[in-house]
């Protein structure tokens, strides 16, 4: 019974040993189908590409990063890592950052023309330079007097030439006779008329030009001239040019200055000669007088400006000051001798500084009608 059982018990163990055994082959080739299968498939699904060819696992990746490069652009690769940001070019790594387009620097803003104030201070001309404009003129007797006991001066110094040294010998200008009236650019040659020697120099309304003269021994009373540098002028323009400084001062600030009041005959000759030298004749005509014929012979002539700006000059018209000189020396007895538009009728070129005392009456006439003195007298 037990053999039966052992030898049963051997029947069934062949059995189950070769089922056993069926099942493990099975198994196995299984396994070998599913891996062979599994790997193509793989490679297959990641190139993606129509290539027909079967590959290898090493080609298969080798053409994956071969193609993976060239998938780079356009194509996006849904693989971030594979896909993202282009490689930078290394020219563009080391391009530097280009510098902003420089702007052109800002130019300086341009200072808005001055307006005349009473502390506007027109430009200082250099007073020796034959080729500065006309804004600025210079008047040799500016050279302070020697003497400032009081005593009025029959003389006054000759002033130096100016720039002497640099000057070239000019061409020398025949001196016109007298007879025909010779103009230069509109201005009458003093030297080509003989004037008419006046009798009454001491009269404030006495005319003096390019046609009528004093003699040349002819010195008025003088006394000197407050805010000036040793000035000497008629009593009579004195007073009133006492007031009339004040008068301004307590309007506008402003103190006004006499550059050059009384002009002796020797010191006038000196001045008209020196402007032909050193100016040419066309601007000594149009600006300096003739020996003889210099309303500052009589002592009633004065080249204003202002004690903040010394010097004779075109601007003086545009400062307070002078403009309130036009508004009301009149009051005080003073015209503007030589207006602009008037020049075919006083002989000269507008000159914003010089002033005649010629007394109220007159002047506040001359200054309603607009004449100048020519006209007012009659005498044009
Ligand atoms: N400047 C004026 C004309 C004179 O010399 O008298
Ligand atoms: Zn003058």
């Amino acid at each position: 019974m037990r053999k039966k059982r052992k030898n049963a018990k051997g029947g069934n163990s062949l059995s189950m040993t070769m089922v056993y055994g069926l099942l493990f082959a099975l198994v196995v080739v299984g396994m070998v189908i599913y891996y062979d299968s599994h790997i193509i498939a793989k490679g297959q699904t990641e190139i993606r590409t129509s290539d027909s060819t079967p590959a290898t696992e090493s080609a298969v990746y080798a053409d994956i990063t071969a193609r993976t490069t060239y998938r780079l652009s356009p194509t996006p690769s849904p693989t971030p890592a594979l896909s993202a940001s282009p490689i930078p070019s290394p020219r563009s790594a080391l391009t530097p950052t280009p510098f902003p387009t420089p702007r052109p620097s800002p130019s300086p803003t341009p200072s808005p023309t001055p307006r005349p104030t009473r502390k506007a201070t027109p430009t200082p001309q250099p007073a020796s330079d034959p080729t500065s404009p006309s804004v600025t003129e210079t008047d040799p007797s500016t050279t302070p007097n020697s003497g400032s006991s009081g005593t009025p001066p029959t003389t006054q110094n000759v002033p130096p030439t100016p720039a002497s040294a640099a000057t070239p010998t000019p061409t020398p200008i025949p001196t016109p006779v007298p007879g025909e009236p010779v103009y230069i650019n509109g201005f009458l040659d003093p030297r080509s008329v003989t004037p008419e020697i006046i009798s009454n120099p001491s009269s404030i309304t006495a005319l003096v030009n390019k046609y009528h003269a004093v003699t040349k021994d002819y010195v008025p009373s003088l006394v000197p001239a407050k805010s000036s540098n040793g000035r000497y002028i008629r009593p009579e323009a004195a007073d009133a040019w006492d007031l009339m400084r004040e008068a301004c001062h307590e309007d506008t600030g402003k103190t006004l200055y006499l550059t050059s009041g009384y002009r002796s005959y020797a010191t006038q000759k000196a001045s008209f000669e020196n402007a032909i030298i050193n100016k040419g004749l066309e601007r000594a005509v149009s600006k300096y007088a003739y020996p003889g014929r210099s309303e500052h012979q009589l002592g009633l002539a004065l080249d204003i400006a202002t004690t903040s700006y010394k010097t004779i000059s075109g601007s003086f018209l545009s400062t307070e000051a002078g403009q309130w000189m036009t508004e009301h020396a009149h009051e005080y007895g003073f015209i503007l001798r030589y207006p602009s538009g008037k020049e075919s009728i006083t002989g000269y070129a507008f000159e914003a500084w010089h002033y005649r005392y010629i007394g109220v009456d007159a002047a506040t006439a001359m200054h309603s009608s607009g004449q100048t003195l020519e006209e007012y007298l009659g005498k044009t």
